[in-house]
């Protein structure tokens, strides 16, 4: 169920929780590419973005998203924030707090952050990514892309390849791909990915033929080398040419196959900018564009009291 707390991740969420969301999101997309207000259910209501970490999609997508809904939107930027003179995230949260916002958007470094924040406010969160715990909106957002353009998720093979361990992506994909009942296979480097992945119903493997053959969907992760304390390859050269997705690895998967990422790509390493480019395959920038409905629908059912499709 979406509780009182929020949207902290996948995992809290049942399979109609999932399913709402995303239906709300569907109907709400065509007001929203066009860019006027979906509701004015919000309006007088204030959303802060309280992002502790440099983000160029999620925040400006969680920004469009409040507006459309009619809220207002503050972006507390932490770089000229008091967290310079030492101030906790919890003060912080607190302090923003008593100003009486109605939803805050989180984005934190530090996994588990949104279970700590929300033992301590009142405050519905909803999760903008949390270290390498979750990214719930990225993965509403993939399942609304995948639902796009394949009408469906049940059974569908999607593969989800390159830096799981560090990937909050890949954990909010993983809990909500598997709840709707897709066959998730991780494909990575035996050092960027841990037991616990295979745990989570999905099948791991480090051939990128098994990988690959057959897939409906590919998701590409992004080495998140700024999380890296010490080198898990031997050399990006190596990495590409191994476990990088290639138009050779791309000719084993379902001639459909949709390629996606969750963007910011490193071009050449992880995906090839042709593959990256392509009109026939890659959705990646229609997941960003999807990811301003889902954000919408997540901020609706969170505060807007939507339980069901808004009525335009
Ligand atoms: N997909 C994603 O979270 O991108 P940003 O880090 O730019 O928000």
């Amino acid at each position: 169920m979406i509780s009182e707390r929020g949207i902290i991740g996948l995992k809290d969420l049942d399979r109609g929780d999932i399913e709402r969301i995303v239906d709300t999101a569907f109907s709400l997309r065509q007001t929203s590419l066009k860019g006027g207000k979906a509701t004015p259910s919000l309006m007088g209501q204030t959303v802060v973005n309280l992002f502790f970490e440099a983000s160029t999609r999620t925040k400006t997508s969680f920004e469009i998203a409040a507006k459309r809904l009619s809220a207002n939107v503050v972006n507390f930027s932490y770089g000229s924030s008091s967290i310079a003179k030492g101030e906790t995230t919890i003060d912080t949260a607190r302090n923003i707090e008593s100003m009486k916002p109605a939803l805050f958007v989180i984005r934190h470094a530090s996994s588990g952050v949104m279970e700590l924040l929300s033992k301590h406010l009142h405050t519905p969160i909803i999760s903008a990514g949390d270290g390498t715990n979750e990214h719930p909106t990225q993965g509403l957002l993939d399942i609304m892309t995948i639902m796009d353009e394949k009408k469906r998720i049940d059974g569908l093979k999607v593969v989800i390849a390159g830096d799981i361990y560090h990937s909050r992506v890949a954990r909010s994909d993983i809990y909500g791909m598997g709840k709707l009942g897709a066959k998730v296979s991780f494909f990575s480097p035996p050092t960027l990915i841990t037991d616990d992945f295979a745990s989570l119903g999905a099948t791991v493997t480090y051939d990128a033929q098994e990988a690959f053959t057959d897939a409906d969907v590919i998701i590409m992760l992004r080495i998140q080398l700024e999380r890296q304390k010490t080198g898990l390859f031997p050399s990006t050269r190596e990495y590409a040419r191994i476990f990088g997705l290639n138009e050779q690895k791309l000719g084993l998967a379902r001639p459909d196959v949709i390629v996606m990422h969750p963007g910011p790509i490193n071009r050449g390493l992880e995906l090839s900018s042709c593959i990256a480019d392509s009109a026939a395959h890659s959705r990646i920038m229609r997941q960003v564009e999807n990811g301003v409905s889902v954000r919408m629908s997540a901020i609706y059912h969170t505060i807007g009291g939507g339980h069901g499709p808004i009525d335009h």
